[in-house]
């Protein structure tokens, strides 16, 4: 039997290509893309000249687009492995393309990074994509988003941060999986409501949980300062880290 991850049972099929859904499913997600793309553009008014802009798991070009949208001097590389998801932001966000503001890689996030050179970048911004990743995954990526990002770079990454509270955060996923029957039966889709929880159940898997004091740890451990855990909604905060 060949082994399929649960990334990739995730993105390539009817999640991906309906992931608008998540806007019923999960309506702080898209705040949580403004928060980014706002914490980018506070980060460009202190700095002058061209800014590069690496974006992991840019998906279908939700978090892209708000970042584009909320600068005028950054250029961002959108960074997918999945084709399913990164044909949907090449088609709408095709004109930044042709504006020279966005490039696209169709590397996985790890590779991507190995590929740039050391303090190379000014930012490092990410939307729902680092929990995909396992835990060892993760943890490579984060002292590569380190050694990738110019001194007094940043790193911000809206994200599904586990509570400390296991119990507390029980409750909220519970919370979280009435929500997808509410939406899905009431959309008729049960085929996605199917997908969802099985998504779910890799999310919360012990070797993809980001759990906010580990995560946090973390980051310190790779060097980091200036680490920052706010906007806080159920399991979904925003994450800033700086470059010393
Ligand atoms: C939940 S979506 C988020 C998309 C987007 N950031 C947004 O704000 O809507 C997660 C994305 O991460 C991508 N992804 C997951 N693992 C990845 C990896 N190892 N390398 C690159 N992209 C990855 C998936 O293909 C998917 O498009």
């Amino acid at each position: 039997m060949s082994y399929v991850s649960p990334y990739e049972a995730m993105f390539s099929g009817a999640m991906g290509k309906e992931y608008q859904m998540l806007f019923l499913v999960c309506p702080v997600a898209a705040k949580m893309s403004q928060l980014v793309a706002q914490t980018v553009a506070d980060y460009t008014l202190t700095n002058a000249g061209k800014i590069k802009v690496v974006e992991l798991g840019g998906g279908t070009g939700i978090t892209t687009h708000a970042i584009l949208s909320a600068t005028t001097h950054t250029v961002v590389i959108s960074i997918d492995n999945e084709p399913t998801m990164q044909a949907q932001a090449k088609h709408n966000l095709h004109q930044w393309v042709e504006n020279g503001r966005l490039v696209f890689s169709s590397d996985d996030a790890l590779t991507a990074l190995q590929r740039l050179d050391s303090a190379s970048v000014e930012v490092i911004a990410s939307a729902y994509t680092l929990h995909n990743f396992t835990d060892t995954y993760r943890a490579q990526v984060i002292s590569e988003i380190f050694r990738v990002l110019k001194s007094g770079g940043l790193f911000v990454n809206g994200d599904r941060y586990a509570l400390d509270d296991v119990s507390a955060h029980t409750l909220a996923i519970q919370t979280e999986v009435t929500g997808y029957f509410k939406v899905f039966i009431e959309q008729k889709r049960l085929d996605l409501l199917e997908q969802w929880i099985v998504h779910l159940f890799s999310d919360e898997s012990e070797n993809h949980l980001m759990r906010e004091s580990f995560s946090l740890q973390q980051l310190a451990q790779a060097g980091f300062t200036q680490i920052n855990l706010s906007q806080r909604e159920e399991v979904n905060a925003l994450v800033t880290a700086v470059k010393p």
